[in-house]
């Protein structure tokens, strides 16, 4: 299992530091959650900020797009040159059309779906993208508890991936901790995002590797 801490749970208040302390405690990939106060009823991080965590990252940025003009954020956060970068399909016209975008900026593409969203609406873009990032909670916020239904949803998804030969990893966003994980990797999912089990650990290290399984 690849561990992705994200640090909407981490101190702001010496982010720099925070971001250091997670990749040196052995995290796979920095969850970065861009919020626009429209798409979800919060506000995060902009590019500024955004680009002082990729200074101080040792790991790459998997970036999080909760935000209703994608396009636009797709241009703000592009030149960061994260390893993924994420948008809402419930949010997209055009999914199709932004994700060769995102790959011709030499980004691999991931799509996101919320609770409600069935894996088919995906059907046809599966080979298209390197990453379905899942949320098991509604966006917006860390420390919400666990929704499982995404444990059929990513068991479904892969026998899409298998029937379809495609090739890209299922993530899942939101109230994973230790307890939950296991069943996560029998549902055939490759990355978990952690904020607050993580950033609310006193070991960031233990927390990382309790994550491993
Ligand atoms: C929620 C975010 C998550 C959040 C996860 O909108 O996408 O990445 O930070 O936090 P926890 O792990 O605390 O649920
Ligand atoms: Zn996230």
């Amino acid at each position: 299992m690849y561990v992705a801490p994200s640090i909407l749970s981490a101190d702001f208040a010496k982010l720099g530091e925070e971001v250091k302390a997670i990749c040196e405690a052995g995290c796979d990939l920095v969850h970065v959650d861009v919020m626009d106060g429209h798409f979800v009823p919060n506000l995060t991080m902009g590019p500024v900020v955004v680009e002082a965590v990729a200074k101080a990252a040792s790991k790459p940025l998997d970036i999080h797009l909760m935000v209703e003009n994608n396009n636009f954020f797709v241009d703000l956060f592009a030149p960061l040159k994260p390893k993924f970068l994420s948008f809402h399909i419930e949010e997209e016209k055009h999914p199709h059309r932004l994700i060769q975008k995102i790959r011709s900026l030499g980004i691999s593409p991931g799509i996101v779906l919320n609770p409600h969203t069935p894996p088919e609406s995906i059907r046809y873009i599966l080979n298209d993208i390197d990453m379905v990032l899942l949320m098991s909670v509604n966006p917006g916020f860390g420390g919400q508890k666990f929704i499982p239904s995404v444990i059929e949803k990513s068991k479904r998804l892969c026998e899409m991936i298998k029937e379809q030969n495609a090739k890209l990893m299922i993530e899942v966003d939101g109230g994973v901790n230790g307890l939950n994980v296991r069943e996560l990797d029998e549902a055939g999912v490759d990355i978990v995002v952690a904020g607050s089990y993580v950033f609310g650990s006193s070991d960031y290290k233990s927390a990382i590797n309790s994550l491993k399984v």
